[in-house]
């Protein structure tokens, strides 16, 4: 054997470096997308970005692009031959999706997914083709804004310092979770004594309900705040229950006193009524009556006289 002829394994990598290369060539094509998840408010429009580097001017009928949902592989939008290709569109994705055509040959193949909603959150892939191909994966979060939260005392009324009250603060229609924090004036941490409940409706955005049970206090502030994980502070309600919120409840004794009159005026207008029927009825007996007794008292009268002299 001489060291000039070819071993055999040595002709095969020759076959195969070439064909190696050319693969790893095939996967060289950068794909970009945002690193960070891409925040898209529910019910909004939302651009995932992906870009490559154009190597030379291409000719876009030999463009391919494939947005699938990570997980699934489902297909969300597909580009090739120089048009969309929604066939196999997931249906959820239907009438939602499209590129942005004039900005294709520049090497921009973002996705433009119209009225985000909160299943659509997840893993996006976009994967693209021209001679090589690159895919890469981004992270779409769905938020939405709570609305102003409602604190409400239970119970209203007849607050004694001592009695103990459950303070339940409300905000509905927003995502995610939100973290809620109750503090008093003095900007104290009550989150230990809270109970917070999360319940999505069919749109997946929840209502949260936040229960506070305090010892009552004259005085005393209770603020309820929420924070969006994505949207940062949203909102903030407080109540003050004063001393005379504890001694006086102004509602419940002015109802009390309205309702009083109204029975008041009611009794009088039905004690006029009656004695009017009873006055028109009685007139003439009475008027005999009266003959009658007029004459009785002259009679007593004189006997009264009589008794007296
Ligand atoms: C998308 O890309 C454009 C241009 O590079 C940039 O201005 C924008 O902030 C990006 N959007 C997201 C959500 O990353
Ligand atoms: C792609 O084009 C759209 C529409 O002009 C633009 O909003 C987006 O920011 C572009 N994305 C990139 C990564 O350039
Ligand atoms: C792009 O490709 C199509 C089909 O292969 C061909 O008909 C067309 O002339 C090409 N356009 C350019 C500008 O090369
Ligand atoms: C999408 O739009 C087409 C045409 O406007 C309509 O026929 C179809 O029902 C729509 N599909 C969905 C899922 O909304
Ligand atoms: C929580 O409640 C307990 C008893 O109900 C009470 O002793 C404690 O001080 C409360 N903690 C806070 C932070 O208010
Ligand atoms: C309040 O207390 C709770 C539980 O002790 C804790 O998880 C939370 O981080 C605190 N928040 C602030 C703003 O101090
Ligand atoms: C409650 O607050 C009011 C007004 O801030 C003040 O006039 C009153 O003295 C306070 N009462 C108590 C018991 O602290």
């Amino acid at each position: 054997m001489t060291c000039g002829s070819n071993p055999p394994w040595k002709t095969m990598l020759s076959l195969l470096l070439p064909a190696m290369l050319s693969v790893q060539t095939m996967a060289l094509m950068e794909v970009y997308v945002p690193e960070q998840p891409v925040v898209a408010l529910h019910g909004r429009d939302a651009t995932l970005n992906c870009s490559f580097s154009v190597p030379t001017p291409f000719n876009l009928s030999d463009l391919s692009v494939f947005w699938q949902l990570t997980d699934t592989k489902r297909s969300v939008h597909a580009y090739w031959k120089g048009q969309d290709q929604l066939a196999d569109q997931a249906e959820r994705f239907a009438n939602r999706t499209s590129l942005f055509p004039a900005q294709l040959g520049l090497g921009n193949t973002s996705l433009l997914l119209s009225g985000v909603v909160v299943a659509d959150e997840g893993s996006y892939t976009c994967f693209v083709r021209v001679q090589d191909y690159g895919s890469a994966a981004l992270l779409l979060q769905v938020a939405a804004p709570y609305s102003k939260p409602i604190v409400t005392l239970e119970p209203e009324f007849n607050l004694r310092p001592g009695d103990e009250v459950a303070l339940t603060c409300v905000a509905y229609g927003g995502y995610p979770q939100a973290d809620v924090i109750w503090q008093d004036a003095s900007g104290r941490n009550l989150t230990d004594n809270i109970t917070s409940s999360f319940v999505a409706n069919e749109e997946g955005l929840f209502t949260m309900t936040s229960v506070l049970t305090v010892v009552l206090e004259p005085n005393s502030t209770y603020s309820c705040r929420l924070i969006n994980p994505l949207l940062g502070e949203e909102g903030y309600a407080s109540v003050t229950i004063t001393g005379q919120n504890i001694t006086f409840p102004p509602v419940a004794l002015w109802v009390t006193v309205g309702l009083a009159v109204c029975l008041l005026v009611l009794l009088i207008a039905l004690a006029a009524v009656c004695r009017r029927k009873i006055k028109e009825s009685c007139e003439e007996a009475r008027r005999e009556a009266e003959e009658a007794k007029e004459l009785e008292e002259e009679e007593s009268k004189t006997a009264m006289t009589l008794l007296k002299s």
